[in-house]
């Protein structure tokens, strides 16, 4: 039976969106069916005045559309982490701002495009919306896309190996300048509450230190990592802090919130360089890689991973799955239940292997 899909980009953008956007349009055209794409997450649908430049909030994709896309960052959709449906943001007149849930404008306007199933492509917030058409009715498949690789349920999120990839390239560079001057060089990646790229990059980067929001830091651990190189002879460090570490009896750095955005996170690293420089006469500079982590082309794997992803995603629409996420579990790409998928967060186990692989190699956690 013929069918038209909807493809929706939400959150932040990360490597290989592109590349699932391809496979999902390549895919269900082999099998004669429609895509439509979705600006902005679900603000081509929910407020598409605002697309009237692009010529409206949808697009027809083809083929055509999605030709040579596979390489490139960023996301031919648009995406946002404003407009969350679920807690759709209201200004009043009076400045005062309400959340009302737009779920069922969605499903009605899916209903009169004609739109059969959705393929959700997103992080965590994206998979609750998922979960919650799903449940209204809607087929929904989600897939899993985050540099933080913070999803549960899935071994990786496409864009995880892009981000560590150009953190370890970072972190390589640094090592000269902190031999060259004598400094300690902090270097500040994202990551929300998880510390997956902070570990990976920082371990694979040859960090001397490694600040992770799952194992709270003590400063004076950290600053005996320092003093111990000092005395072998090395008189310069490297630490890797994710955005999310904290301090023991410490809490998150936070910069602010916008209305209908995630808190968000940012200040872990120059809070670290003010208590390092209190402690002890070190010239001690600080890196934020920011959202340099988000862009750039994914890497093969990131890209194998998204066109696996994008087509699983298919073959779980016309298998009739509905209410699921495609998740990594190798060899395989299987199909797990939303419900098991929000309201959670995969962190990084402190009592992993790889843990134990940086402690054995003197990685310090600041603990
Ligand atoms: O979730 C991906 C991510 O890049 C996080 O690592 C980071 O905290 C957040 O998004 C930043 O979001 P924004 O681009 O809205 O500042």
């Amino acid at each position: 039976m013929s069918k038209t899909i909807a493809i929706s980009t939400g959150g932040g953008d990360a490597p290989g969106l592109n590349a699932v956007i391809r496979s999902v349009v390549l895919s269900a055209h082999q099998r004669q069916w429609k895509c439509i794409g979705i600006r902005n997450g679900f603000n081509g649908i929910l407020s598409p005045s605002e697309f009237a430049r692009h010529g409206g909030g949808t697009l027809k994709l083809t083929p055509d559309t999605v030709r040579g896309i596979t390489h490139l960052g960023g996301t031919i959709l648009g995406t946002t982490n404003k407009g969350n449906p679920l807690h759709f943001p209201i200004v009043h007149s009076d400045g005062t701002i309400s959340e009302i849930d737009r779920t069922d404008e969605i499903i009605s306007t899916f209903s009169s495009m004609g739109i059969d199933a959705l393929i959700s492509i997103g992080g965590d917030g994206s998979m609750e919306i998922a979960h919650v058409l799903a449940q209204k009715g809607l087929q929904v498949v989600g897939v899993p896309k985050t540099i933080d690789n913070d999803l549960e349920k899935t071994i990786a999120t496409f864009g995880f190996e892009t981000a560590v990839e150009f953190a370890t390239n970072c972190i390589d560079r640094l090592h000269s300048t902190a031999e060259a001057h004598e400094r300690v060089m902090i270097v500040e990646v994202m990551g929300r509450y998880a510390g997956w790229i902070a570990l990976h990059s920082g371990i694979a980067g040859t960090a001397d230190c490694i600040l992770l929001p799952e194992i709270p830091y003590d400063i004076n651990e950290v600053i005996q990592k320092i003093q111990e190189r000092e005395q072998s002879g090395s008189h310069f460090s490297i630490i890797v802090i994710a955005e999310g570490a904290l301090p023991k009896d410490g809490s998150f750095s936070v910069i602010g919130q916008s209305i209908g955005q995630a808190v968000r996170l940012g200040g872990a690293g120059e809070k670290l360089v003010k208590e390092i420089e209190h402690h002890i006469q070190k010239e001690t500079r600080l890196v934020v890689l920011g959202h340099l982590q988000r862009g750039g082309m994914p890497t093969a794997n990131d890209r194998l991973l998204a066109l696996r992803f994008g087509a699983s995603a298919v073959r779980a629409i016309a298998d009739g799955y509905s209410d699921v996420m495609v998740a990594l579990d190798p060899p395989f790409v299987n199909t797990v239940p939303l419900s098991e998928v929000t309201r959670r967060m995969k962190r990084v186990p402190i009592d992993s292997e790889i843990i134990q692989t940086a402690r054995d190699i003197g990685i310090s956690f600041g603990d």
